[in-house]
């Protein structure tokens, strides 16, 4: 597909991404913030991108403050540096406003793992449930959901049916399995899980404890249950950032993706933060390899270009607004 912009011509590539060439040296910061500027765009980005993303970002948060601040800003254009039903929410939040990804190709395992022609399916079996989503789904799930919750607002979101109410959870089983554990609910779970957080070896995890008795180890609710066990605190990407700044320990080993590293450091110069170690340790494992398609330089072709553009219809925008809203109401 190819788009002419008179001077320049650029390609959607085929991976969903705008490519042009670009000068030699150019000073991608200095364009980046002068584009933005320019166009009254506004950068949202995710803990788990590339640190100097993080750092040109106007606001990085996790799922449910990245959502809030969607609804709250007033750019013209919203750039998501994250990924895809992230700046879908957003969409959905500001139907007028351009909501543009530097590369459209930035999915999410979870979202994946729920098509909804098996999801109406599955929801058909359970004529009497109510449906809360995890953000991390497509617009199309968020269609078929009552609510829309993050890990953020989880148990909050649960609590706010009657006790008798029967649920259904998805896509992902791990964080439905640790909300049931807190609220003692029995929610009918979805059997999605995310590629990053399932990742992680129980065995080389107690053996890195082993090594640093002094360290604690944190985890975020997608990681599978025997994880979550051995950890001191769970909790959302923003809440464990929130936990290394108030707890006495000088050490973590730190199982959620590796991004967030960042801000910790960031956040506490002089602490130690360990990644948790993976089942495989040939692979990147820590790295979600959607968030880590975006890069620098295509945020600048993105914002030169404003494309690539998350479009959704008003049918589909229209029924997945209310579950999101509903949330936002609550949190
Ligand atoms: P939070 O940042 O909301 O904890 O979500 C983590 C995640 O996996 C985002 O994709
Ligand atoms: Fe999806 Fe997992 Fe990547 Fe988050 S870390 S975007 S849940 S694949």
């Amino acid at each position: 597909m190819k788009f002419d912009f008179s001077e320049i011509t650029v390609m959607l590539d085929k991976d969903g991404f705008i490519d042009e060439a670009i000068p030699k040296g150019l000073n991608l910061v200095e364009e980046i913030n002068r584009l933005k500027k320019e166009k009254n765009a506004v950068i949202l980005g995710h803990y788990y991108i590339e640190a100097e993303l993080q750092d040109i970002s106007d606001f990085v948060g996790d799922s449910l403050a990245l959502a809030q601040e969607a609804a709250r800003t007033e750019a013209d254009i919203i750039v998501f540096v994250g990924v895809h039903f992230m700046a879908e929410t957003a969409k959905i939040i500001n139907p007028s406003k351009k909501v543009i990804l530097p590369d459209l190709k930035a999915g999410c395992s979870l979202a994946e793992s729920a098509p909804i022609d098996e999801f109406r399916k599955f929801k058909a079996n359970y004529p009497h449930h109510k449906v809360i989503s995890y953000i991390n789904c497509t617009a199309d799930l968020k269609t078929e959901t009552d609510i829309v919750c993050t890990s953020s607002n989880a148990v909050e979101i649960v609590n706010s049916f009657p006790k008798d109410e029967k649920l259904i959870f998805g896509p992902d089983k791990n964080l439905g399995n640790y909300i049931n554990s807190l609220t003692g609910r029995n929610m009918v779970l979805w059997n999605g899980a995310c590629m990053v957080h399932e990742e992680y070896s129980v065995e080389k995890i107690v053996d890195l404890m082993d090594a640093h008795p002094d360290a604690e180890m944190i985890a975020h609710p997608e990681c599978e249950t025997p994880v979550l066990l051995l950890a001191k605190h769970i909790g959302s990407t923003a809440s464990l950032l929130k936990y290394v700044q108030v707890s006495d320990a000088q050490k973590f080993i730190v199982a959620t993706e590796s991004g967030i590293l960042h801000q910790m450091k960031k956040a506490c110069p002089g602490k130690i933060f360990i990644p948790a170690p993976s089942n495989d340790s040939t692979c990147a494992c820590n790295d979600c390899s959607y968030m880590k398609l975006n890069s620098m330089r295509k945020l600048y072709i993105c914002l030169k270009n404003e494309l690539p553009e998350v479009s959704l219809s008003d049918e589909v925008i229209e029924k997945a607004k209310l579950p999101i809203e509903r949330m936002l109401a609550i949190s």
